[in-house]
């Protein structure tokens, strides 16, 4: 079957984590900005704001913060995606009179969605022209400081960073989880009944680990999970969240 180019470019993916010195010409960034905020939006809230971070001092610190990871330093452009309600509140508290704060633990999680579907699409039109991108989660490790940082108000969250630029490297595409385990028909079907496909898969992605890495690491799916289980995880983020104004109700 063939399918249609902007599937073939979606199976294409993989993050990049190295970039040429080329810089990404500014009429490209607004487009692909354009493209994220037509992805669809709950209740029309359109809870997102993009930090764009050019100064290289900045640069460094958020690197660090993350880390360690270099490539917040090389890309060339490195953007941060909030989900911001505080807009929305300013908006609805002068129309309304009164304050009206957005601390709806639903309101969050729609700021959330909305920040990731718009980051998503800003990442499938840049790699549509060529650009390769690597989400950067890392920021999270210091919420508090990129607050500071950005001089992020209440009612403003960073969920990830985003790196663009013009690839340095062609890495191999990571396998994914066989679409059988992820599909599920008419009824949730536990990871219990793939057990021999989820063996298979952790087959793959060790040989994946294996050739990437030149036999140093060795590991499969199951047992990245199993570490990830048993790694204390960004414990102060709902006291964060809370101290931004979210999640209150
Ligand atoms: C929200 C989010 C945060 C991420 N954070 C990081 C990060 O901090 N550093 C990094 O190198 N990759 C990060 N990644 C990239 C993932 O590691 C990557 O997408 C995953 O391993 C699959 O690889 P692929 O994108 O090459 O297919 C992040 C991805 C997402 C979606």
């Amino acid at each position: 079957m063939h399918l249609p180019q902007i599937t073939e470019l979606l199976r294409q993916h993989r993050s990049i984590r190295r970039f040429t010195d080329q810089a990404i010409d500014p009429v490209l960034l607004n487009d692909l900005i354009t493209a994220g905020q037509s992805a669809s939006t709950s209740s029309y809230i359109q809870a997102v704001s993009v930090v764009q971070v050019n100064d290289a001092g900045l640069r460094n610190q958020f690197a660090e913060l993350a880390g360690g990871q270099k490539y917040v330093q090389t890309a060339a452009e490195f953007l941060v995606f909030c989900a911001d309600l505080n807009r929305n509140s300013q908006r609805a508290s002068r129309v309304a009179g009164e304050a009206l704060d957005f601390a709806w633990t639903e309101q969050f999680v729609t700021a959330v969605v909305d920040t990731a579907l718009f980051a998503q699409n800003v990442v499938i039109s840049a790699e549509a022209n060529g650009l390769g991108c690597c989400y950067i989660g890392g920021i999270r490790n210091n919420p508090q400081r990129v607050t500071e940082l950005l001089a992020l108000p209440d009612l403003v969250f960073p969920v990830f960073g985003l790196c663009l630029g013009y690839p340095d490297q062609s890495p191999e595409r990571k396998p994914r989880l066989p679409l059988t385990t992820v599909l599920h028909k008419d009824r949730y079907q536990s990871a219990l009944e793939f057990a021999a496909e989820i063996d298979g898969y952790d087959a793959h992605v060790r040989d994946y680990y294996e050739r990437r890495s030149q036999g140093k690491l060795t590991m499969t799916w199951s047992e990245q999970m199993s570490k990830q289980a048993q790694t204390q995880t960004r414990e102060f983020m709902q006291e964060y969240l809370k101290t931004q104004g979210f999640m209150h109700k």
